[in-house]
């Protein structure tokens, strides 16, 4: 994938003060990052006493203004699992999800009525906006006026959205999935097919969807399977390695033993906060990949904010194979995983790996002629270059309003920032690996931040303050966050 390399420049210099801010947008960096300082949570200048006070009248404002979702919660228990379509649906910090009427744009309304500017999006399913009008029209088309959302027939959308896909991620043969977990799941049978090699290498709080493989950590006593991790079909100390991101000597060491497939890898985290690289760390993480004969998947289906080719085309990143799902369908499903040409020649002259049959890589419906319509309207019409300046604008907007609400209430907290995604944290320097990051969680406060903001109108994705611009997100949207944002803070502490 050579073609895209340095295309966007080098990002040398990833971090930078909001005091030296420079205007120019940078894809990933982070605000108020103050070098030696702690990335620990500093629990005493929040009064905990407060905050429960604060979250519980938070939780009843939600009660008082949601009763239509809390009834459909109330009686949905009978047949579905949890009483939700997924369990993870359960996760809100008000008891109970709120239930959805209609979605355009970065507006969804629940079910009583309640109008929310939508920085959740899907937890980026829909970057593009909600039905954005181009990718309704394709849909409308596929599955209504020519029909066959399904026939297990190929469209020629599919090479449209491959060359696209190619163009933006580097990669030259892609095939199609129904989601991000899919695409990772099939890279890394691909990987293991080619290298004959029975492991495969993560970071430590990585987040790749279900991918047996990957719910792995790293503990002071050695890696172990992600405590929760359910129904484990094996040990994944037994099929994977496991690494601190940003730690290039312990990345080193697993890989030196000689048995690692692939590294799959967001370039930047995005599960567990989001932890930037360090300069120089991907060239070490491609380097070394390379000398011990492990290829390097890019998962790029959350760090597509970065750009119209994610970090690989924004970094100038070069992996061998490229994976990505959720945002590229516009809400449909969709996903896909990218190889480079010589991987693909060899994958497809392989004699031994049944790829048209029964050899593990395939779905009936992936590709299907529905998804692959969405995949197409969505790359040629919405996510487009001019869109992604748009959306990287506001965020940059999002991320230095955050970052003067913390510097003038002078709380040691920090904001980061993706390109289109930004997310503060309670800590006073951005973590720089997965295991810093997730030890500076402090999920109570994350719960009346989320609890205060949807009681007045703006929605934050129910897993953590992370926040996503679309191409339909306004200024007003931002700013209207921004000054909530201020007034939770000044509740809390003022
Ligand atoms: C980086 C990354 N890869 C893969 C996935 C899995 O996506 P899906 O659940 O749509 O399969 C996720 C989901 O959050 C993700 O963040």
């Amino acid at each position: 994938m050579s073609g895209l390399a340095g295309r966007h420049g080098d990002r040398s210099t990833p971090w930078y003060s909001l005091l030296s801010r420079a205007k120019r947008i940078l894809p990933g960096e982070s605000l108020l990052g103050g070098s030696g300082a702690d990335v620990m949570i500093d629990r005493t200048i929040i009064n905990r006493a407060r905050l429960e006070e604060l979250t519980a009248r938070e939780r009843t404002r939600f009660a008082v203004a949601h009763p239509a979702s809390m009834r459909a919660f109330d009686s949905a228990g009978q047949h579905l699992l949890g009483g939700v379509p997924m369990t993870w649906m359960r996760r809100w910090p008000g008891g109970f999800p709120l239930y959805l009427a209609t979605a355009h744009g970065a507006r969804v309304t629940d079910i009583d009525g309640n109008i929310f500017a939508d920085f959740s999006l899907g937890d980026s399913g829909a970057m593009t906006g909600h039905s954005p009008a181009q990718v309704q029209a394709a849909v409308a088309e596929r599955y209504g006026e020519l029909g066959g959302g399904t026939a297990m027939l190929p469209t020629v959308d599919a090479e449209w959205a491959a060359a696209e896909l190619h163009r933006r991620f580097g990669a030259v043969h892609w095939s199609f999935t129904l989601s991000a977990t899919d695409a990772n799941r099939w890279a890394l049978r691909i990987a293991r097919q080619l290298t004959r090699r029975p492991k495969v290498a993560v970071f430590s709080y990585c987040y790749h969807g279900g991918v047996d493989d990957s719910i792995i950590i790293a503990s002071p006593h050695g890696p172990r399977s992600r405590p929760g991790n359910t129904g484990a079909p094996v040990d994944p100390v037994l099929t994977s390695r496991v690494a601190e991101f940003n730690d290039v000597d312990a990345l080193e060491r697993e890989l030196a033993c000689g048995d690692v497939a692939a590294l799959l890898m967001e370039p930047a985290m995005t599960n567990v906060g989001i932890v930037l690289p360090d300069p120089g760390y991907l060239a070490a993480v491609r380097q070394l990949t390379r000398e011990h004969g492990t290829l390097l998947i890019n998962d790029e289906t959350h760090t597509f904010s970065a750009g119209p080719g994610g970090c690989t085309m924004a970094w100038g990143l070069d992996p061998d194979v490229v994976t990505i799902g959720k945002a590229i369908g516009g809400g449909i499903a969709a996903g896909a995983f990218g190889l480079s040409a010589p991987l693909a020649e060899r994958i497809m002259a392989g004699e031994t790996a049944d790829l048209i049959d029964t050899g593990g890589i395939g779905g009936t419906l992936a590709g299907n002629a529905l998804s692959v319509a969405a995949v197409r309207a969505t790359l040629e019409h919405v996510l487009t270059a001019d869109a992604f300046e748009v959306m990287i604008g506001l965020a940059d907007r999002y991320a230095a309003g955050i970052a003067q609400v913390i510097e003038s209430r002078g709380m040691p907290w920090n904001v980061v920032r993706l390109g289109a995604r930004a997310e503060y944290r309670f800590c006073r320097r951005p973590p720089r690996t997965g295991g810093e990051s997730h030890a500076a969680a402090d999920p109570a406060l994350d719960a009346y931040l989320h609890l205060y903001l949807v009681n007045r109108g703006v929605l934050l994705t129910q897993f953590r303050n992370m926040a996503l611009m679309c191409p339909a997100t306004t200024d007003a949207d931002v700013d209207a966050h921004t000054a909530l944002f201020a007034q939770a803070v000044d509740d809390l502490v003022g």
